[in-house]
């Protein structure tokens, strides 16, 4: 997605900018750029590709040298990424960076702006115009006029030359922070708020700011002042580097045990779990994510179902905010999100709280939308996660379903003492199984150098071998850009075993779940039909070209945690032989805040 960043301060703007840039490239983008105010003079430089081609470009431009700057990546979406599109974006006096999706932008033009000169073929574009229409000496009020025309998405930073020593900023529905402290800084993320901040905002919908070096006005967009809460928020850099690791992705799949054992610490103490949730036993649950935190609830569903036995429905968030959910207040509905803002998961909180349904948000950045606006949060403490492809938080993820399944079958005595009691101790031994399954890289190696010039891929799975697959299939896909599916084992002679022919690769995962018998079978119908079978497993009897033994889980219900491992790893090493930009891959964002 789009970032943002802005910097007003006493230090030169420019390397503020562009290292704020660069913690904000684990979102994806395809373009960036700044702007300066120097002397009351707005000067740009702005690039289509990486930061690199930008910071060439200002080392032969010398008037950059104000004090007071904004930045932006951009993650193409209206307009194909080129110089003129990327941001920020002109218009008279005013420059503006944006992120999100202004849905109106062509009813606007063709009404207020007809005679304008457009530049780019971005929707941002409209809101800088239409700022500088309604100017007439007052910023604020400009831009307030403004944005109560806009529908759709958008943060914005702007810069007005008749208003030198302040930068703007508008929030609705894109996530913008701002750090106060020796100087003030504006993100989209907190990993680019300076470090010398000492205080964090987070801009709310319908706010504007007026940031100056050493104090900050808000405003709603009819300019009444808002007195803002400050939340006295030890930024620091959220980053971590590299370390040792040659791609975050790496440096993530191996902190995983942390990553799960802070999650459990931070819930379980001495046997019992502390969750932050009140809920009366409901008729139904419904878990609502996007992509690898979709997956997780695919775990979360087996695991909610064999313990309450209460249904749950895991629905696509982009299915689930269209289709009026019959969701209510006896239907709790669990959001799952690493990044906390996705648009189409919050746009799906956003419904399910308006049909009146509890909402639980597991999310893992703190202060993010939807951990603000669910009526309560379990956070994962992953920690910040950079790499596109997720993993430390999805395992993270996984292990805060277990223990809301645990708690709620304590809570609503749904299942067996003794059960709850060995599911308990799996809880805090899952990390060191999770470690133990890491130790499987060699073997990994090995198998995807097979890999490397596969053009297709298989996972099959039955239960929760089923949800490690869909897991695992979209990890190879979004990092080594090799064509995979997920499929339900007994699914695959419906159809899809149609594409088996001679060297085909399939994955086949072996959960302890009682179904290994009908595995085999399924692996003896793709195998005679000259598929390559690999299977990931527990046990050694799997008939397969190759098995990968999975360190055992801690419990058979936490299997997928485990076997989810080899898999991380493998789609790692894949796109590693194959060239690909493992941490940033190509078209994608960390969080997809537009629709
Ligand atoms: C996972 O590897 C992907 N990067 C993507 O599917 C991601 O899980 C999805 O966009 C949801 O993001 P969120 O967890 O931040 O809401």
């Amino acid at each position: 997605m789009c970032g943002i960043i802005g910097y007003n301060g006493v230090s030169s703007a420019v390397p503020f900018l562009i290292d704020g840039l660069k913690r904000l490239e684990y979102r994806g983008y395809d373009s960036a750029g700044i702007a300066v105010i120097s002397n009351r003079n707005i000067r740009q430089e702005k690039k289509k590709g990486r930061i690199a081609v930008l910071s060439s470009a200002l080392k032969k431009r010398d008037d950059m040298c104000g004090t007071i700057g904004i930045g932006h990546t951009r993650w193409a979406t209206h307009g194909s990424p080129t110089d003129e599109n990327a941001h920020p974006h002109k218009s008279g006096k005013f420059t503006l960076v944006h992120n999100g999706i202004i849905e109106n932008h062509k009813e606007l033009k063709e009404k207020y702006l007809k005679l304008c000169d457009f530049k780019s073929e971005t929707d941002t574009e409209t809101a800088v115009h239409l700022i500088n229409r309604h100017y007439s000496g007052n910023c604020i009020e400009a831009i307030a006029q403004t944005v109560k025309l806009l529908e759709g998405s958008f943060a914005m930073a702007i810069l007005c030359e008749d208003e030198p020593e302040t930068i703007f900023c508008v929030r609705k529905a894109s996530p913008l922070l701002i750090g106060t402290g020796e100087e003030a800084s504006i993100a989209s993320d907190i990993s680019a708020i300076s470090s010398k901040a000492d205080t964090l905002y987070r801009m709310a919908d319908g706010e504007i700011a007026a940031v100056k070096k050493d104090c900050i006005e808000f405003y709603d967009f009819n300019l009444n002042k808002i007195d803002k809460e400050r939340s006295e928020f030890s930024v620091g850099y959220a980053h971590t580097e590299k370390g040792e690791f040659d791609h975050y992705m790496l440096k993530e799949i191996y902190e995983q045990p942390e990553a799960v054992k802070r999650t459990v610490d931070s819930y379980l103490q001495n046997d019992t779990l502390n969750m932050p949730i009140k809920t009366d036993k409901p008729e139904r649950i419904y878990i609502v994510a996007c992509g690898s935190a979709y997956h997780a609830g695919l775990a979360g569903k087996l695991f909610f179902e064999q313990l309450l036995s209460i249904p749950v429905s895991v629905e696509i968030a982009s299915e689930f905010r269209y289709c009026s959910p019959l969701a209510n207040k006896k239907t709790p509905v669990i959001i799952i999100s690493q990044s906390g803002e996705t648009a189409d998961s919050l746009a799906a909180l956003r419904e399910a709280k308006k049909k009146g349904a509890p909402t639980i948000g597991i999310v893992n950045v703190p202060e993010s939308s939807i951990a603000t606006e669910s009526d309560s949060v379990i956070y994962t403490k992953a920690g910040t996660e950079i790499a596109v492809a997720t993993t430390k938080a999805y395992s993270a993820q996984l292990s805060a379903l277990y223990m809301l399944a645990i708690f709620f079958a304590e809570k609503w005595q749904t299942a067996e003492k003794k059960q709850l009691s060995d599911l308990t101790e799996g809880l805090r031994k899952l990390h060191i199984c999770i470690k133990n399954a890491l130790g499987c890289e060699e073997q990994i190696k090995e198998i995807a150098a097979r890999f490397a010039d596969t053009e297709h891929a298989y996972f099959i799975g039955r239960g929760s071998g089923y949800a490690v697959a869909a897991e695992a299939s979209l990890k190879l896909k979004e990092i080594s850009y090799i064509h995979s599916e997920a499929y339900a084992a007994g699914e695959m002679k419906h159809g899809t075993i149609s594409l088996i022919e001679p060297g085909t690769k399939v994955i086949a995962i072996c959960a302890p779940n009682g179904l290994n018998a009908k595995m085999q079978s399924n692996i003896d119908e793709v195998k005679a039909r000259g598929a390559e079978i690999f299977a990931v497993t527990c046990t050694h009897e799997t008939k397969a070209d190759t098995c990968i033994i999975t360190a055992e889980a801690p419990h058979p219900m936490m299997s997928i945690s485990t076997q989810i491992i080899p898999l991380q790893l493998l789609s790692y090493h894949v796109a590693r032989l194959r060239g690909c930009d493992i941490d940033k891959p190509r078209n994608l964002a960390k969080s997809v805040t537009v629709e």
